[in-house]
């Protein structure tokens, strides 16, 4: 191992994962990064040879590491082998709750060709809370008078160490410094209300950063008619899961989303990955993109602290994509993360 390596715990997951990890590593050392890096087997491969999801000593020992890189995880659409919510909840929303990964940041540039063409701006999604905590339940389950319940929560503190980073971002991106929330409040009266007064107050003590409100629904029609209004975004855990996935098809699509699930506060790993998911149906063919695998871990190296490897990266990404939509040549997983490895 080199001295100074980074310590990456590499889950590769199901599907396309494992590819487009590899190419995402390949690209790293390219950019002469060096990484200590152990393969963990999590996904639905595991839970169907095992029935593991995620073993508590598994769990601890990526506690260990400095980040953790991350494929996909996830059965072929349609199986029914995996129940729904097993791996999701099991693994990727334990992995984000117990390491406290409060921030998803989602970048967006988008493509030539794209409705989003030149637009540049970034999601911070609440990670932890939300209708993704897990609050609520189920009465008389299978009678006519079922009752299912799913609570959205919000803390003062959560919501708060968000939009702390939502302006911190503004600040430090080098773009117009504005943050727009995104919320229901207009409905969701509680919550949007304590969304709306921390936004508030934390916008006042900010004052070179503008800001603005948008309710959910009006920003999918925003952010499909002037994406490049946008700078940040801030907002709830599931209305930034929905709004991120509609972000990804406004600039390019999903093969080009990337992710970092932070702990800003640096208590344990951070976790980075792409924002699609497994697709069986393409996996082995050489067809999966892996453009936002690469993205995702240009943004590890700069949480990391390899800020210089991490722009020539991205910046490499972003050159490879517009090139695959202006020349329409033919391109493979592999010769994908060649190219970008070669614009280094
Ligand atoms: C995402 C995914 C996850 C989410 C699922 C797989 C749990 O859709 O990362 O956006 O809903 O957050
Ligand atoms: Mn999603």
């Amino acid at each position: 191992m080199p001295a100074g390596a980074h310590r990456v715990a590499v889950i590769g997951g199901d599907g396309i994962g494992p590819e487009v990890v590899a190419e995402a590593l390949k690209v790293v050392a390219a950019a002469g990064v060096p990484l200590e890096t152990a393969q963990f087997d999590l996904g639905a491969d595991r839970y169907l040879r095992t029935g593991d999801v995620l073993p508590d000593g598994v769990l601890e020992e990526l506690r260990g590491f400095d980040a953790v890189l991350l494929g996909a995880v996830g059965p072929p659409i349609g199986s029914t082998a995996v129940p729904p919510g097993v791996l999701e909840r099991g693994l990727l929303l334990r992995l984000r709750f117990e390491l406290d990964l409060y921030v998803n940041l989602r970048p967006f540039n988008g493509a030539p060709g794209s409705i989003g063409e030149g637009a540049d701006f970034a999601v911070v999604r609440e990670n932890t809370e939300g209708p993704y905590a897990g609050e609520g339940g189920v009465l008389r389950r299978g009678t006519r008078y079922e009752i299912a319940t799913q609570g959205s929560v919000n803390t003062r503190h959560g919501v708060e160490r968000c939009i702390r980073y939502a302006f911190g971002l503004a600040e430090s991106r080098g773009g117009p410094q504005h943050v727009t929330l995104v919320h229901k409040t207009n409905v969701l009266t509680y919550s949007g209300d304590l969304w709306q007064r921390t936004f508030a107050e934390v916008a006042a003590e900010r004052p070179a950063v503008s800001t603005r409100y948008q309710h959910v629904d009006a920003a999918c029609i925003f952010m499909v008619e002037r994406p490049g209004d946008y700078d940040v975004i801030v907002t709830d855990n599931l209305f930034g899961d929905i709004l991120t996935d509609l972000a990804g098809a406004v600039a390019g699509g999903i093969g080009l989303a990337a992710s970092a699930n932070l702990n800003p506060a640096r208590d344990g790993p951070s976790l980075f990955e792409p924002v699609h998911g497994a697709a069986h149906d393409i996996a082995g063919t050489g067809r999966a993109n892996p453009l936002a695998a690469i993205r995702s871990a240009a943004m590890m190296l700069e949480h990391l602290g390899e800020s210089d490897a991490a722009g020539r990266i991205t910046k490499a990404v972003l050159a490879e994509q517009t090139e695959m939509v202006r020349s329409a040549a033919e391109w493979s997983t592999a010769s994908v993360g060649d190219a970008v490895a070669g614009r280094l």
